[in-house]
């Protein structure tokens, strides 16, 4: 399963490309309104990100006309070769995506809430889709439920567009996305770090580091 990390914060993208986690990033307008706060230009932004991961990096259009997206999403694919764009799942949105499929951009249609929008999109050539399960949950809905709907939907009629869980927003969400053999899960930093924790690690790891003391009492191997 590929772990992309959802933030448009590069110093967050560097630490956890330091871990050797990230296949790639996505952003939205919100992430990027957060990593604006500092005065940092969109430009900036994107293209140090660019730079920092070689995988897939979603940058999403802001306008909710065909037209207007794909002018905007020409443009963004422009700023690297590893710019994926980000397509809301509208009506407008599948008009823009069929002529991007004709492009050979590649897109990741954003917003996704049911099953049947993920198979429009994919019909329309998305490399991803992104459900947004966290979301769901927030409306007292089982946001998961629906990734194995889409699987199954994309196993039925051999569809390669990749799932990307999104809006994840605890570890739990990721371990089901791992059983449900998700392709890619989109993950905030936060979570990506309580991923690799555990107490029993903790405890275990400074009863080991205690022991070795009584072995060599300043700590070091001594070879
Ligand atoms: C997906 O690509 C979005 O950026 C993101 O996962 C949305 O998450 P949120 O619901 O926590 O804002």
């Amino acid at each position: 399963m590929k772990i992309f990390i959802d933030t448009a914060n590069v110093e967050e993208i560097k630490e956890a490309s330091d871990y050797g986690l990230i296949d790639g990033v996505t952003t939205n307008p919100s992430l990027i309104m957060k990593a604006n706060k500092d005065g940092k230009s969109f430009k900036n932004i994107v293209s140090e990100i660019l730079k920092t991961v070689n995988g897939p990096v979603s940058l999403e259009v802001v306008s909710e006309n065909s037209n207007e997206m794909i002018e905007q999403a020409v443009k963004l694919h422009n700023l690297g070769d590893n710019a994926v764009v980000k397509i809301p799942m509208t009506l407008e949105g599948l008009k823009a995506m069929k002529t991007l499929k004709k492009k050979e951009i590649p897109v990741n249609t954003t917003l996704i809430f049911n099953p049947l929008q993920a198979l429009l999109a994919a019909k329309n050539g998305a490399m991803f889709v992104s459900p947004f399960v966290g979301r769901l949950d927030d409306i007292g809905e089982d946001g998961m439920a629906i990734i194995n709907q889409i699987k199954a939907i994309y196993t039925n009629y051999n569809i390669k567009t990749e799932v990307l869980v999104a809006s994840v927003r605890n570890p739990v969400h990721v371990l089901r996305a791992a059983l449900m053999g998700a392709d890619a899960v989109t993950i905030p930093y936060d979570v990506i770090k309580k991923l690799a924790l555990h107490p029993k690690t903790d405890e275990g790891l400074s009863k080991f580091m205690s022991d070795w003391k009584k072995v060599s009492p300043d700590g070091t191997l001594p070879l």
